[in-house]
């Protein structure tokens, strides 16, 4: 790839997600790019940044968002962040609840790539909240579309879910048969619970009008710069309910960034009660 050529998809791309791509990730661009050449049958890069300069390539920017961002999730990845919110997030709310008389949780996962760390959080609520009356909505929104249909779908490979609790897996997965063999589906009243759409965490005003008792927005601020990610707390902070928590991924410390959250353990921070 041309320097120019680096330089117009970067700058396209950030401006699109504000995703920041160093020149250490040229390599990567390229081999990314591979599947949109093969896809849009451009002969080479910059045919396909002609591509994306002309009218109407508003469809394919979707497209090379999709392909340069990445998508690394897991269930109950980061696990002490789920074992927080059972821990911790639930009996504290529940407590506010009952004293200001609410009875749902409401959350939201900010970058919920293929849908895995949505439902760890709906199957870590329905354990934690079994038998006291409540109900939970979990929001789930991601920048890509094609990633957010495959969320949706809830339909993973037994290798994705395989290392679930068994009993877990009974309770909140079906078993395909057939032409679905080899595949799991979440339950329809888990899936129920979370809600998918389309959102660029860093344009206009996420359409939510309820505040947020927990945030989790993990493993995509490593892809932000300084200033950015000073943005993206603070958009996030707004939502919260005073009080509420926004979780982070483990390498992703708010160190050095300028924010009015209290740090509550790694990667664990929380809107003060009183603001
Ligand atoms: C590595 S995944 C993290 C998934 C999950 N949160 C986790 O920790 O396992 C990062 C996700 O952030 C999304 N993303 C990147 N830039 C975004 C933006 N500006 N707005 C919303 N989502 C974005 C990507 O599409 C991707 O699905």
């Amino acid at each position: 790839m041309r320097d120019s050529e680096f330089e117009f998809i970067r700058t396209l791309v950030y401006e699109r997600s504000r995703i920041n791509l160093g020149a250490d990730k040229r390599e990567l661009v390229t081999a990314r790019l591979g599947k949109r050449l093969r896809a849009t049958r451009a002969p080479d890069i910059g045919a396909y940044c002609d591509l994306l300069r002309s009218a109407g390539a508003e469809e394919e920017l979707g497209h090379l968002i999709d392909v340069i961002s990445t998508n690394h999730t897991f269930f109950f990845r980061e696990n002490v962040h789920f074992d927080f919110v059972r821990a911790q997030v639930v009996p504290e709310m529940l407590a506010r609840g009952r004293a200001e008389r609410w009875t749902r949780l409401h959350a939201w996962s900010a970058a919920c790539s293929s849908g895995e760390e949505p439902y760890s959080l709906a199957i870590t609520l329905a354990e934690a909240l079994a038998g006291t009356g409540w109900s939970w909505r979990i929001e789930a929104t991601d920048i890509s579309r094609r990633i957010l249909a495959k969320a949706a779908a809830g339909i993973y490979r037994e290798e994705t879910v395989g290392r679930l609790p068994p009993a877990t897996l009974r309770q909140h997965f079906q078993r395909g048969s057939g032409p679905q063999a080899g595949n799991y589906r979440v339950r329809p009243e888990l899936q129920a619970t979370v809600s998918f759409r389309h959102l660029n965490l860093l344009e206009g005003e996420p359409p939510f009008t309820e505040p947020f008792h927990v945030i989790l927005c993990r493993n995509v601020m490593i892809y932000f710069d300084r200033p950015t990610q000073e943005e993206l707390v603070r958009r996030l902070t707004r939502r919260l309910v005073p009080g509420g928590y926004l979780l982070v991924g483990h390498s992703e410390s708010l160190t050095g960034i300028r924010h009015s959250l209290q740090l509550v353990r790694p990667a664990t921070y929380r809107r003060p009660p009183a603001s």
